[in-house]
């Protein structure tokens, strides 16, 4: 569990589940303890890679889901290069509001993309490197919509077919790496899912402190 540096810790789930807050209250108390932390989000994080979240989220494009998928892998690839991997090799803890998985849950499970394919692809911008521990918030499709604000971007306007498909895509994922893969139920308070979410990623951050 501790072969490599640093700790890529990653928050997953569908829109609205609750991963940007965990994000926030794993921040402050990461920061709190002193411990070395960047934190980013997917996509962006990057200057080419804000440019293709401002891409991807317009309502306005139809983008074909090959395009879509090779847009977010885009921005993987420049945030991997530019801060991920050298921060994991300064032996950071690096947080991610979405990586890999989203990618599997969204354009693989949600809209029929070669889940080898993304697999491939995610290999080769993370040079290999996955998650040494995920978080899938778990929560019904009908509670994240009710969570949801009133403006849906266009990611978010898909229908409620397809995001039961990503949810379901999430937990098969899980299945299949319970080692790295933690589901969490996030229909709790905020309070009690990240008491949950601390207890355990405590263990994990033994590599960190020396
Ligand atoms: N445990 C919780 N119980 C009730 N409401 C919550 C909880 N956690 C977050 N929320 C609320 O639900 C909404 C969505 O939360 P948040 O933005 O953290 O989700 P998200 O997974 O980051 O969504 P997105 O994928 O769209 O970025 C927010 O209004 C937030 O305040
Ligand atoms: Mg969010």
């Amino acid at each position: 569990m501790f072969k490599t540096n640093g700790l890529l810790v990653s928050l997953e789930g569908i829109d609205g589940c609750g991963k940007s807050t965990q994000f926030e209250l794993l921040q402050a108390r990461l920061t709190e303890l002193g411990l070395p932390l960047i934190a980013v989000r997917e996509p962006g994080g990057t200057a080419v890679g804000e440019g293709i979240r401002q891409i991807l989220l317009q309502a306005s494009y139809s983008l074909t889901t090959e395009a879509e998928m090779l847009l977010y892998l885009a921005a993987r690839a420049e945030l991997c290069k530019q801060t991920i991997l050298p921060s994991l090799r300064e032996n950071k803890i690096v947080l991610c509001d979405r990586f890999v998985d989203s990618t599997q849950a969204y354009q693989g499970y949600g809209s029929g993309l070669d889940l080898n394919w993304i697999k491939q692809l995610n290999w080769q911008v993370t040079g290999g490197r996955l998650p040494d521990l995920t978080f899938v918030l778990n929560l019904p499709v009908e509670e994240a919509v009710k969570r949801r604000s009133n403006s849906l971007d266009r990611l978010e306007m898909r229908d409620l077919n397809y995001h039961r498909r990503v949810q379901q895509g999430y937990l098969k994922i899980a299945c299949q790496e319970p080692e790295r893969v933690e589901v969490l139920d996030a229909t709790m308070t905020k309070e009690n899912l990240f008491t949950n979410l601390w207890r355990k990623l405590q263990p994990f951050l033994n590599c960190i402190i020396k």
